[in-house]
């Protein structure tokens, strides 16, 4: 999805923001663009395609600067074209806006500049309505300019402008997109995210909806929407650069796969005291209020949602509370049954994810008590909840997501057993042995992957071939069977179908073929004689069946092609390390088609757009 990088100071402008740009194209773009302030003029550069366009088309072109913008744009309104990227300018090129999100009165904004001004659009962005706007109102200050147009905007967006007759500023603005002012010496940065500021500053500002913040070389100002100037807390950004890069992987999907033990070790060892029990520092839900919950609603997308089924899961067999799941956009247009007894719990990795914002504010003018589990502190979805459990991941680049689904797990786990044990539905020798198990799912997922990783890629390559893949699994292995495909799927373009083992027979298995590629998870030992009938069932039409069981489990062996054993722990625990086959697999397959694993087509990291 979109980025946006700025910088004033005593550095060269031009390097700085491409660097910035490139740490952000993990989140999925297609055009990429540039306007610095130069000797009183403006001098704008943006190319389709990748950074390496951009920057091959600047070439050796005399760039420098002290101050400039860059973006990385993924269309919404219109095509992406090299006209389109940002940054956009006014009718004489001495305002360049870049700008996240979407303007949603443009048209009428269009209509009304055309009429009133004889405005003349080169392009077919909303954006450009925002240069020209803040064009036709600018008398030699940026701020004002930018003040009288925003009062014309309606739309959730962040923009970020400079004017080429007002130096060595930048003004930029948020309504429900994200952004950030880095704090340097001497030298200032606008951002969308914190990965493009790693590099140069730990100590940012996070930007307030209807704030605007007005950056020069050796100040940071934060405005609100009468202009009155807002103190903020100086946030201090714990990851280092090194985080947001390789280290000597191949893709950055790999070494987040291979990251998940540090991640789950954080996000547990964060939320458990000495004694053992779980810590709710930050967390103001009473336990009056545990009790009585009379429902609870965990809405979320794509993977995050995979999460949430295995919440629903484990919280209705811990806690004994009705759990419902739903896509956040679904959720939002079904008016849904919600009130002050309702639990609504968000999960995204991003925050930012705009269905599932929209959602939560849905629940929250129902009167529903909103938790959030989410990996980006300081995000919107963690702002807007009454408490947040956060997954301390470390920042997520490839834009399939591995451990940040773990580790929303991980959330999950404890949510359902804190719940439980409040309502008094578990007891305290189940509480404690249920941590016990948890705390030595990293180190049984390390053996894993330094034991099988080997065999799962060998298998990858002997599959990878294949034009569909079907995915099942009972109980909780649905959950999983669901996250395996997708991620399968979103990676390797493969045409992958996940479906509850139990429902084959009432129409997919007519599916069923010679050869056909049949991933099923058998982890749930109380199910397990019912989930070797269903593979029997489709063994018997000639389908090829890898499974994923736990050590110990032989006579699934004899009924599949190839099986993956992962190491024994309970039943309810087990998506924790079945996940991670499927995850392996889905990487290498895409490896060996030759995808682009870290940023598959048509993907974007953060969904920032309904
Ligand atoms: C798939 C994937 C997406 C996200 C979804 C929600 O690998 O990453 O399905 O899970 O777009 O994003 P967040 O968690 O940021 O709300």
């Amino acid at each position: 999805m979109c980025g946006i990088v700025g910088y004033v100071g005593h550095g060269d402008a031009k390097e700085i923001i491409i660097d910035g740009l490139k740490k952000l194209e993990y989140r999925g773009y297609d055009s990429a663009g540039i306007a610095i302030q130069q000797r009183g003029q403006l001098k704008i550069r943006k190319q389709v395609g990748g950074i390496a366009n951009l920057e091959e088309l600047i070439g050796t072109e005399d760039m420098t600067a002290n101050c400039g913008v860059g973006h990385t744009r993924w269309a919404t309104h219109g095509a992406p074209s090299t006209i389109n990227a940002h940054p956009h300018s006014n009718q004489d090129n001495t305002i360049a806006v870049v700008h996240n999100g979407i303007i949603e009165n443009y048209v009428e904004l269009k209509n009304w500049l055309i009429e009133n001004y004889d405005i003349d659009f080169k392009s077919e962005t909303d954006t450009e309505v925002v240069a020209q706007l803040i064009g036709v109102f600018f008398e030699g200050d940026l701020l004002d300019a930018v003040y009288k147009a925003v009062e014309k905007m309606r739309g959730a967006y962040a923009i970020c402008a400079v004017a080429a007759d007002d130096p060595n500023k930048l003004v930029a603005v948020r309504k429900d997109a994200p952004l950030i002012a880095g704090l340097g010496k001497d030298e200032n940065f606008i951002a969308s995210d914190i990965p493009a500021l790693l590099k140069y500053v730990k100590e940012i500002y996070l930007i307030e909806n209807n704030e605007t913040v007005v950056v020069t070389p050796d100040s940071v100002q934060i405005l609100d929407e009468q202009r009155r100037p807002v103190k903020r807390d100086v946030f201090h950004v714990s990851w280092d650069a090194d985080s947001a890069e390789k280290e000597g992987y191949d893709h950055f999907m790999l070494k987040e796969i291979f990251e998940q033990p540090k991640g789950l070790t954080e996000t547990l060892m964060r939320r458990l005291n000495d004694d053992g029990t779980i810590n709710l520092d930050g967390i103001s839900m009473t336990k009056e209020e545990i009790e009585n919950f009379n429902k609870i609603y965990i809405v979320a997308c794509g993977t995050a949602y995979h999460a949430g089924l295995v919440g629903k899961y484990v919280i209705e067999r811990l806690a004994r509370v009705p759990v419902e799941v739903d896509v956040a956009s679904e959720f939002r247009y079904r008016n849904p049954f919600v009130d002050d007894k309702t639990l609504f719990i968000a999960i995204s990795q991003s925050g930012e994810t705009l269905d599932t914002l929209a959602a939560l504010r849905e629940a929250k003018s129902k009167g529903a008590r909103i938790l959030s589990v989410v990996n980006v502190v300081g995000s919107s979805v963690a702002r807007e909840s009454d408490d947040v459990f956060y997954t301390w991941a470390g920042p997520e680049i490839a834009v399939a997501s591995t451990k940040a689904y773990t580790t929303q797990l991980m959330c999950m786990y404890l949510i359902a057993l804190h719940m439980a044990y409040e309502r008094g539905t578990i007891t305290k020798e189940f509480y404690d042995q249920f941590i016990a198990d948890l705390k030595e799912i990293p180190d049984k997922i390390s053996y894993f992957l330094k034991a099988k990783t080997g065999s799962v890629e060998k298998l990858a390559k002997k599959l990878y071939n294949r034009d569909q893949v079907f995915f099942i699994g009972r109980g909780l292995d649905s959950a999983v069977a669901y996250e395996g495909s997708l991620k399968l799927k979103e990676i390797s373009y493969i045409n992958s179908f996940a479906i509850a083992a139990g429902e084959l027979k009432h129409g997919t298995i007519a599916l069923m073929e010679p050869e056909t590629l049949v991933v099923t998870l058998a982890t749930q030992d109380f199910l397990y004689e019912k989930i070797l009938s269903n593979i029997q069932e489709i063994k018997a039409r000639g389908a090829h069946i890898v499974s994923v069981a736990k050590d110990g489990k032989e006579d699934v062996k004899a009924h599949s092609n190839e099986t993956i054993y992962i190491p024994y722990c309970r039943d309810e625990i087990t998506p924790l390390l079945s996940v991670i086959p499927l995850q392996l697999f889905a990487y290498y397959v895409a490896k060996e088609k030759g995808c682009n694993i870290d940023k598959p087509k048509n993907l974007a990291k953060a969904v920032t757009v309904e």
